[in-house]
């Protein structure tokens, strides 16, 4: 039986790369990264795979097939840069999400998902979110997002594309050297020797989630039969505190003599943040299988293998 063709922007990334090992095997692809983020690092995984290095900003040209479905994951994903330079955000995020829609509505590509995010779209309000919360971005990065929703929602009913944007929460795992999140932070701060910094008194929380569960969402998405635009939640639905987090990496790491520097919470990030799963649990059967621990354990493998190289 002939593969089934799948097109995933920003597939070099983070989040694409462990995707694509689950994608692999089962469908034929076609990534579209402009490496910003990475730097070839991960390049390597998409051998195997029709591999466009273009911005999705620029007129893009794809191979004259048919598409099954589209990914997009290109990005720029950091809240702090965002308020740095928001208008480079909202390039990337917004208009990227809208020339990704003109090449779904021009090439009839009628299956789409797109990565959003759980915690920027929602700004500060009293936790557990769910897709019935009114979204109140604080950062240009969670506005840029929320805006990408909007246009999918728009293209879903005006041109008759099945999409569904899911919200991720805090991704851990494997290919994450370049991120810039707390949990790369740590393990490298460990790794370095140096010390460990929180910002604010580490009561500030967030909703962690490991890449191959949330890989796994992004799988049962693509197969089930979902309505013109729905939304959905791929979290824990666990709030974890940055004190508890760094007691669980201490834990893991058989380390506890690193130093710990606070420093004020920074503009653009929220205090408390974790979301319900429950839609997502019923729509597409979704079951996060790794605890925190069991992710920080995997993660910090990873880390440790290719502190050198990465
Ligand atoms: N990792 C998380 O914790 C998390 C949480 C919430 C949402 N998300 C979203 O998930 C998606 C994937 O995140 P990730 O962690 O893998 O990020 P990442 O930065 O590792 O990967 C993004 C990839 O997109 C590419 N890219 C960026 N801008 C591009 C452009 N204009 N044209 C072409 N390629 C471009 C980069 O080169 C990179 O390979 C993003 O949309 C991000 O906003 C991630």
């Amino acid at each position: 039986m002939t593969k089934k063709t799948i097109v995933i922007t920003g597939g070099l990334g983070f989040v694409g790369t462990n995707l694509i090992k689950k994608l692999e095997k089962k469908y034929k692809l076609i990534i579209i990264d402009n490496l910003c983020t990475n730097k070839k690092r991960y390049s390597q995984f998409s051998r195997n795979n029709l591999l466009i290095k273009k911005d999705i900003n620029k007129k893009i040209k794809l191979p004259n097939k048919k598409i099954y479905a589209l990914i997009h994951l290109a990005a720029k994903g950091s809240v702090i840069d965002s308020i740095k330079n928001p208008g480079e955000n909202f390039l990337a995020n917004t208009i990227g999400t809208f020339k990704i829609l003109e090449i779904c509505k021009d090439y009839k590509i009628k299956k789409v998902i797109i990565a959003s995010t759980g915690g920027a779209i929602m700004g500060n309000q009293n936790p557990p979110v769910d897709e019935n919360s009114l979204p109140k971005p604080i950062s240009p990065y969670g506005a840029s997002k929320l805006s990408a929703e909007a246009y999918c929602s728009a293209y879903a009913h005006s041109y008759g594309i099945s999409i569904t944007a899911l919200r991720f929460s805090n991704i851990l795992g494997p290919y994450s050297w370049h991120k810039k999140g707390v949990i790369t932070k740590y393990f490298k701060s460990i790794l370095n020797k140096k010390p460990l910094i929180i910002y604010g008194n580490g009561e500030t929380t967030r909703d962690y989630l490991y890449v191959e569960d949330l890989c796994d969402g992004i799988l049962n998405t693509l197969k089930k039969k979902l309505s013109r635009f729905e939304v959905l939640h791929l979290s824990s639905g666990k709030e974890t505190s940055i004190n508890d987090l760094i007691k669980t990496i201490f834990k893991i790491t058989n380390t506890s003599k690193f130093k710990v520097i606070k420093k004020k919470l920074r503009n653009g990030e929220v205090n408390r943040n974790f979301s319900s799963n429950i839609k997502a649990r019923k729509m597409i059967n979704f079951k996060p299988k790794y605890t925190l621990e069991k992710a920080l354990i995997e993660t910090w493998k990873w880390f440790k293998n290719h502190s050198i190289n990465a």
